[in-house]
């Protein structure tokens, strides 16, 4: 990528691809980043906007996706969905019976009890994943340090202090940024707070989850279940995670529909032609970049040209 940088006038990234410093120092005639994601942790955005780079990505058109995914996990856990199927496929089904692979109420079932979901990260996808929990009559709680107001003002979850939002739910599903402050958010002190009976969703990013952690988890059954899109060192898991019968893992599809990924790569594309012709990006992550001399100045060889 060093190399291949040096012939490029703009960078359309993918979210495995690390877009550092160094990388986007490589060629001061660079006009700007596009990346094929809503997420941007895999970029140094603070890099690109000293070195006057404006940074996009490709937000809302995933957000149905990404929620109907989380649901899709948090059943199929649930439900034991893959243990089914693998037992259906090795034609180890010879007799119905009342105890055969038993699951979890979603909606309150047989309990009668309304489940609780936790959503931690209360932005498009945490909401849009809440709402969803309407139709399994179930009490939402979120917690967002940075959309307090907005939980309180959704009319679908109601704010809770992260401790209480681990030991009240019946499942917990993941939405933050990747941050220094969500990095391993999810460690053991965390999951050892979580009911046994609790299942995790993650479809954030992997390190919002100490993965070890979460492996030693599900084998000593401090919970019930996880379900992940995602994880720590992708494409890698932790050693063990395999392993585990109580962890439904699916390779980072969650945006994976056709319509989805066609929008994003238009969307990246277009951002893409703004960053080439010197124009504001729809989707631009660091507008104040363009109110910025070292911005100014790689456009003027082209100015000067014209
Ligand atoms: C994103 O766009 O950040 C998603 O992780 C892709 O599925």
């Amino acid at each position: 990528m060093l190399e291949g940088i040096r012939w490029c006038d703009v960078l359309l990234s993918l979210l495995t691809e690390p877009v550092d410093r160094a990388l986007l120092a490589a060629n001061p005639a660079l006009r700007g980043v596009a990346n094929y994601a809503v997420g941007f942790n895999n970029i140094d955005v603070a890099a690109a906007t000293a070195l006057g780079l404006p940074v996009s990505n490709t937000p809302d058109v995933l957000t149905d996706s990404t929620a109907d995914l989380t649901w899709a996990l948090l059943l199929a856990a649930a439900r034991r969905i893959p243990e089914a199927q693998k037992y259906m496929k090795a034609g180890r089904y010879k007799l119905w019976g009342p105890n055969l692979l038993l699951g979890a109420d979603v909606s309150p079932g047989g309990t009668g009890r309304r489940k609780v979901l936790g959503v931690i990260g209360f932005g498009r996808i945490g909401a849009a994943v809440a709402k969803r929990a309407v139709g399994f009559d179930m009490d939402v709680i979120a917690y967002d340090p940075h959309a307090r107001q907005q939980i309180e003002a959704s009319g679908i979850a109601r704010w809770a202090e992260l401790d209480d939002l681990l030991a009240e739910s019946d499942f917990i599903s993941l939405h933050p940024l990747l941050t220094k402050e969500t990095h391993h958010l999810i460690n053991e002190a965390a999951l050892k707070r979580m009911k046994p009976t609790a299942i995790l969703v993650n479809v954030s990013r992997g390190p919002v989850v100490d993965e070890a952690a979460l492996v030693r988890a599900l084998r000593e059954r401090w919970i019930a279940g996880a379900a992940l899109d995602v994880f720590e060192n992708e494409p890698a898991m932790a050693d063990g995670l395999a392993e585990c019968e109580n962890a439904v893992i699916v390779p980072h599809i969650a945006s994976a529909t056709v319509g989805t990924r066609d929008k994003m790569a238009t969307m990246a594309a277009e951002n893409a032609l703004a960053h080439l012709r010197g124009e504001r990006a729809p989707n631009v992550v660091n507008p104040v970049v363009y109110s910025s001399g070292e911005y100014r100045a790689r456009l003027a060889p082209v100015s000067a040209a014209q």
